[in-house]
C-alpha cells in the first residue's frame, strides 16, 4: 500500500524523536511492502520563528492531504517563561487539533513485564494494567473564552461544552468498551460543575442503546487516587479536556515512563498519532529523549488508520524486545547502562 503522511516534528526533543518514528515506520514499511512518503511540515515555536505561527495554513493543507498525521510535540521555554508573549506554540496544537477536528484523544496505559519492577507504584497493584483513556479535545477549558478584567486583577477561562461535543466522544467510549471488557467509566465532577452535569445526563441517556456495556461515574478526584491504587479496576474511561490531560501524565507513572505513552488522535477530518509527552526542553539535542512514545504511536498509526495490526504488532514486538533486553534510553536505564535516542532507534529499525 501507499501511504502520504504528514511529518510534524516541533520543538524541543520532537524532532528527534520524530526521526526514531520515521526509521521504525520505514523499516515496516520495506518488510511489508509498502510505500510511505513523508511530508514534513511546521508546528509550535519552529513554526514561529519561520512564518510568524505555530500552525500555518500550509502545514493544515499538508495535514489535510495526508492519510496520518505524525507528530512529534511542540514548547519552548522562551514562550513558558513570557506568559505575556501573544502567539504561542501551544495555540499552534490547539489550532491544529480544532481545525482537523481532532475530538477524541485515544490514550492507553499498560504495563510493560519487563519494567514492572521498575515503577515507583507496587507490582502487585499495576500487574495486568490495560485501560484506555479516551480525551475529549476541542472543547472544555482549554478552547473557552478566557482573558483578563478587572486591570488585569482577575484572569477566567470558561469551561463550555455542548451535548453533542459529549455524544460524538462517549459514543466512541461505548464503542470501545464493547471491542474491550464492556466497561466504561465516565469521570466528571458533577457534584461541583455544570459542564460535568452535562455530560453525565448525556451519558446516561446513551446508556439504553449499549445495554450490555456495564457504566460507571466517578468523580475525577477519586480517580486520580483510584487510578494509581487499583489501576487493574478501570478498563475504558472518557473525560473532559482538562481532566484527561491532567489524569494520563499521572497514568504515565504506571507505564513506567512519559517517554513510553503513545496516543491517536481521532476526529472529523484526520488520524493524528502523537506521544503524549511535551517537547522536553531539557533534553533538547542530548540525544536522551525515550523515543518509544513516538514509535508506539506509529504503530498505533498502522493499526487504526491504516487498518494493519501485523504491522503495528511488528513494532510493539521490537519495542517489548528491547526493553526486555535493556536497550533504554537514561529514563529507564536505573543505573544500568542508557543508550542514546538514535542508538534506541537504530536498534528498533533493526529488529523489525
Ligand atoms: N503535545 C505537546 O506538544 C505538549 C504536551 C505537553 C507539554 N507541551 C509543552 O512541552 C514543554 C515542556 O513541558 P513539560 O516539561 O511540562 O512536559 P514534558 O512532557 O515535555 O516533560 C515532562 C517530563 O517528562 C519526562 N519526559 C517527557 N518526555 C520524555 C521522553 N521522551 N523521554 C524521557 N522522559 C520524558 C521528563 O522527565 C520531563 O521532565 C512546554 O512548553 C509545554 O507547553 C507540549
Amino acid at each position: 500500500m501507499k501511504f502520504n503522511i504528514a511529518l510534524l516534528a516541533g520543538d524541543g526533543i520532537g524532532p528527534e524523536v520524530i526521526d526514531q518514528a520515521v526509521k521504525v515506520s520505514d523499516a515496516v514499511a520495506k518488510k511489508f511492502g509498502h510505500d510511505i512518503t513523508w511530508k514534513p511540515a511546521l508546528t509550535g515555536a519552529a513554526a514561529i520563528d519561520a512564518v510568524g505561527e505555530p500552525y500555518p495554513d500550509s502545514t493544515h493543507d499538508v495535514c489535510v492531504a495526508a492519510d496520518a498525521v505524525l507528530f512529534g510535540a511542540i514548547g519552548h521555554p522562551r514562550y513558558d517563561n513570557d506568559p505575556s508573549a501573544k502567539v504561542r506554540p501551544e495555540q499552534g496544537l490547539l489550532k491544529m487539533r480544532k481545525k482537523l477536528g481532532l475530538f477524541a484523544n485515544v490514550r492507553p496505559t499498560f504495563t510493560f513485564p519487563s519494567l514492572l519492577d521498575k515503577s515507583p507504584l507496587k507490582q502487585e497493584r499495576i500487574e495486568g494494567t490495560d485501560l484506555v483513556f479516551l480525551r475529549e479535545l476541542t472543547g472544555g477549558i482549554y478552547f473557552g473564552e478566557k482573558g483578563r478584567r478587572d486591570n488585569g486583577e482577575t484572569a477566567f477561562d470558561n469551561c463550555v461544552y455542548t451535548r453533542a461535543e459529549v455524544q460524538r466522544l462517549a459514543k466512541k467510549g461505548f464503542e470501545l468498551a464493547m471491542t474491550r471488557s464492556k466497561k466504561l467509566c465516565c469521570v466528571d465532577k458533577a457534584n461541583v460543575l455544570e459542564t460535568s452535569r452535562l455530560w453525565r445526563e448525556t451519558v446516561q441517556a446513551m446508556e439504553k442503546d449499549y445495554p450490555e456495556v456495564e457504566v460507571s461515574y466517578e468523580f475525577v478526584d477519586a480517580v486520580a487516587m483510584r487510578l494509581v491504587q487499583w489501576p487493574n479496576s478501570y478498563d475504558v474511561l472518557i473525560t473532559e479536556n482538562l481532566f484527561g490531560d491532567i489524569l494520563t501524565d499521572e497514568a504515565s507513572v504506571i507505564s513506567g515512563s512519559m517517554g513510553l505513552m503513545p496516543s491517536a488522535s481521532m476526529g472529523t477530518d484526520a488520524a493524528l498519532f502523537e506521544p503524549i509527552h511535551g517537547s522536553y526542553p531539557q533534553a533538547t539535542g542530548l540525544n536522551i529523549a525515550n523515543p518509544m512514545a513516538t514509535v508506539l504511536s506509529a504503530a498505533m498509526m498502522f493499526e487504526t488508520a491504516f487498518n494493519l495490526p501485523e504491522e503495528g504488532k511488528a513494532i510493539r514486538n521490537a519495542v517489548n524486545k528491547a526493553l526486555a533486553e535493556g536497550i533504554v534510553t537514561e529514563d529507564l536505564a536505573d543505573g544500568g547502562k542508557a543508550y542514546g535516542t538514535k542508538e534506541v532507534g537504530d536498534w528498533l529499525a533493526a529488529n523489525i
